[in-house]
């Protein structure tokens, strides 16, 4: 049998369990552009409850469910209010200037978690400026290491997008990372946010999917640019029912990935050359920095690939490594020697 590899780029790499398998085969179909699917509506169903919205639209990856969600938030000229590593700006392929002809108000903000001070900053006088239409806030952060938005601070940036009328969208797409994390339920994350998105197929071990939710009007208007874009499917229910088992089976386990990322932490903190980016628990990212090893980060991946371990590479100075369904406590026991070998 070949040896198991231990795949630490993403979350994304997750393969469907025996169970989701099973659950997958039993799905009931029907038309989703018709919203005639019974598993489809399930999930909606199950999401909106969950997070006390109006109503959802299930799409093919947070990619889509955040563009749909610029698209329904702003017009063409406007601008975002963002962090400067938030996921749209830096990896989207520029597709909220190019499909809804919005530009970024970029704040540096540590970990991505910017105040309401920095937001206030980017309210421009009308006339010869740009109007800001839409606050964002990633939640985990994915650049900030998995780092969960301070309630707090989202009260604050809450109050000012009521009180100047600018929507705020929650670009949730490790949401459940930050729930088990915390301990803060999904109502109230989302009850601070217009519209809010989170993925399947990352921490919740789905293969694909993502759904956007927010009021009815909201998502009607986002099931139209969904169609218009080709993101419309027909029986979509398969993907769906995966959404189901997992919203169901795979939520409360992800307090095993942020226990294995924290050990991880804790057994490469004592490699020479290699220093942790954030100094914070992880939730189920850790970043590392290793400019120290006099090695670039690709090289360094390159060995430990040989050795059947892989992580990303965010810079040259840089590797991720990430938890999921499908690396275990002794994954990353071993992860964490590889990279010690790997360094050397
Ligand atoms: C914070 C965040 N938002 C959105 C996405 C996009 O998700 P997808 O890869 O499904 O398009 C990602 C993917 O890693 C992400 O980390």
């Amino acid at each position: 049998m070949s040896r198991h590899f231990i795949d630490m780029r993403s979350d994304t790499a997750t393969h469907p369990t025996q169970a989701m398998r099973q659950a997958i085969a039993e799905a009931q179909v029907g038309d989703d552009t018709l919203r005639e699917d019974p598993s489809v509506n399930e999930l909606i169903e199950k999401a909106t409850a969950l997070f006390g919205k109006e109503d959802g639209l299930f799409v093919s990856s947070g990619t889509l469910a955040n563009q749909l969600a610029i698209k329904v938030h702003t017009n063409p000229g406007d601008e975002i209010i963002a962090d400067s590593h938030c996921h749209p700006f830096r990896n989207e392929l520029g597709a909220g200037p190019f499909l809804s002809g919005i530009q970024f108000a970029l704040i540096s903000a540590k970990r991505g978690a910017y105040a309401r001070e920095d937001a206030e900053k980017w309210l421009r006088p009308t006339g010869g400026f740009p109007k800001s239409t839409l606050l964002w806030v990633e939640n985990t952060h994915n650049q900030g290491g998995g780092h969960v938005f301070p309630l707090d601070k989202l009260d604050e940036l809450r109050a000012f997008s009521t009180e100047q009328n600018i929507p705020l969208h929650i670009d949730g797409a490790r949401i459940f990372n930050a729930i088990v994390a915390s301990g803060i339920p999904p109502t109230e994350w989302a009850r601070r946010c217009d519209s809010i998105c989170f993925c399947f197929s990352k921490g919740l071990g789905c293969p694909v999917g993502s759904i956007l939710l927010g009021e009815k009007a909201l998502i009607q208007e986002a099931r139209r640019y969904w169609k218009m874009w080709g993101g419309g499917w027909r029986q979509a229910g398969v993907l769906a029912a995966a959404g189901v088992y997992a919203l169901d089976h795979h939520v409360e386990r992800l307090a095993d990935d942020h226990a294995n990322a924290q050990l991880f932490s804790e057994l490469t903190a004592g490699i020479p050359g290699v220093r942790p980016v954030h100094n914070t628990t992880p939730t189920n990212l850790v970043f590392l920095d290793i400019s120290e090893t006099g090695k670039t980060a690709h090289r360094i991946n390159e060995t430990m690939r040989e050795k059947g371990v892989s992580f990303s590479v965010p810079n040259a100075k840089m590797l991720r490594a990430v938890t999921h369904l499908d690396v275990s406590r002794e994954d990353v026991q071993t992860a964490a020697q590889v990279l010690a070998d790997s360094v050397r």
